[in-house]
């Protein structure tokens, strides 16, 4: 087996760079170390922004998405002196954002992939990279119990943060920048139907949100310690501290049976540039910001897409030119996305070595954006999605 472009990984980031190549007619593999179950059935956020939703149904990938997704038009911060209610459309120009849980994104590019006839190959384990200075690279991977390797012209690595990709660049090739904060998010699902309004709250315990599935799924969050063990958080503990944390909010919340439960961490992470050679690095395997402003998943569909329309380029006419700016343009909204959500990580959460001056500015901070259209508009903007940053 040989391809035009290896894949390394089937999250969100290799799922749509395969089908986006596959739409401009560039032959690749996929190979992901994990099995299929296990990727379509991890629980992470679910906030698509309208550039995603745009993406999939360009790629006719929105069946499922247009029955059962629901659109957000408004966000709500909750705050010891108030509420903030953004009105999306309002702030935007017209722009939402679309509820739809990231593992059934998955779900779906992964049964379309494979009805297309694939190649994606679960349980195979990527172990080594060779000659990504060169034309011809190769991925070393093991699968069903051998060793194989696979000859391509181009590696993306979507390999996610603990992947092999980025330590596959030389000694001295990457610069890191890394925030890694002092908490971490207790996350629920449960079954019982989710608070009208997509809900932040500052509060003097910390951080909380209510976010939703579906109209009978909640997904739930609490501000925790960074090594917070979840087996301290007996659910009746949880609903206990959410319902402190919402105060007036907490009217319309229902407590139901919780299906999950897990600790995400709060860090941000840059690797720069995101290509050496033949490699090109996308996704978390190339970023990782604060889960507070949602924007993951977002950011690594916006890399992909960047990066298709490059291999698209270098294919038809063998120009590099958009190949050679991959890493500048991704970095660009890279470093934006990574500057709002640790905006909104500041403003939102308890900092345990805040002084009181910085507690009043925090309380502030929130107060100004309450009565400010432009304080509205910028966190409105953000959340809906930047435009594309198209060269
Ligand atoms: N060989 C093959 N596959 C690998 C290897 C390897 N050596 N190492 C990691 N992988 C796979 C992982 O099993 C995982 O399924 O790469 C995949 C990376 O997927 P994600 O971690 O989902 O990363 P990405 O596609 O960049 O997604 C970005 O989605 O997962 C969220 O928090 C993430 O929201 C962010 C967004
Ligand atoms: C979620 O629905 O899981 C979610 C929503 C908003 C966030 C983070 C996660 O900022």
């Amino acid at each position: 087996m040989r391809t035009q472009v290896g894949i390394i990984g089937a999250g969100p980031a290799g799922l749509f760079l395969s089908h986006l190549l596959a739409r401009a007619g560039i032959d690749c593999v996929v190979l992901e170390a994990r099995s299929r179950e296990h990727i379509e059935g991890r629980v992470r956020a679910g906030v698509l922004e309208q550039g995603t939703v745009e993406v999939m149904r360009a790629l006719g990938l929105d069946a499922r998405l247009t029955r059962e997704c629901m659109i957000d038009n408004t966000l709500d911060i909750r705050f010891r002196d108030g509420l903030i209610h953004l009105d999306l459309p309002a702030l935007t120009g017209g722009k939402h954002v679309t509820i739809y849980g990231q593992q059934e994104v998955v779900k779906d590019l992964v049964a379309a992939r494979l009805a297309g006839g694939g190649p994606l190959l679960f349980e195979a384990e990527v172990l080594a990279l060779d000659g990504i200075d060169g034309k011809a690279p190769t991925i070393h991977y093991r699968h069903a119990g051998a060793e194989h390797a696979l000859p391509c012209e181009f590696i993306a690595g979507c390999d996610g943060f603990h992947g092999v990709c980025r330590e596959a660049f030389p000694p001295g090739a990457l610069t890191t920048f890394d925030r890694v904060f002092p908490f971490g998010w207790l996350g629920i699902l449960s079954e019982s139907p989710p608070i009208t309004e997509m809900t932040y709250v500052n509060h003097a315990h910390g951080f909380a949100l209510c976010s939703r599935r579906s109209p009978r799924v909640s997904r739930l969050y609490v501000q925790v310690a960074a090594d917070e063990d979840p087996e301290q958080w007996p659910d009746q503990r949880f609903w206990d501290e959410l319902r402190v944390r919402l105060g007036e909010g907490a009217g319309e919340l229902v407590t139901g049976r919780i299906l999950q439960k897990g600790v995400t961490p709060v860090r941000s992470f840059v690797a720069a540039p995101m290509r050496h050679g033949r490699l090109f690095l996308a996704g978390d395997a190339a970023h990782i910001v604060p889960p507070t402003g949602a924007k993951g998943l977002n950011l690594a569909v916006a890399d992909v897409r960047v990066l298709a329309r490059a291999l698209g380029e270098f294919f038809r006419t063998g120009n590099p030119g958009r190949l050679d700016r991959y890493s500048d343009t991704c970095l660009t909204r890279v470093w934006k996305t990574v500057r709002y959500s640790t905006y909104m990580t500041n403003l939102l959460h308890r900092f345990e070595a805040h002084s009181p001056f910085e507690r009043q500015l925090q309380q502030a901070e929130l107060a100004y954006v309450a009565g400010s259209r432009i304080g509205g508009a910028m966190i409105a903007e953000n959340y809906v999605g930047l435009p594309f940053d198209d060269d």
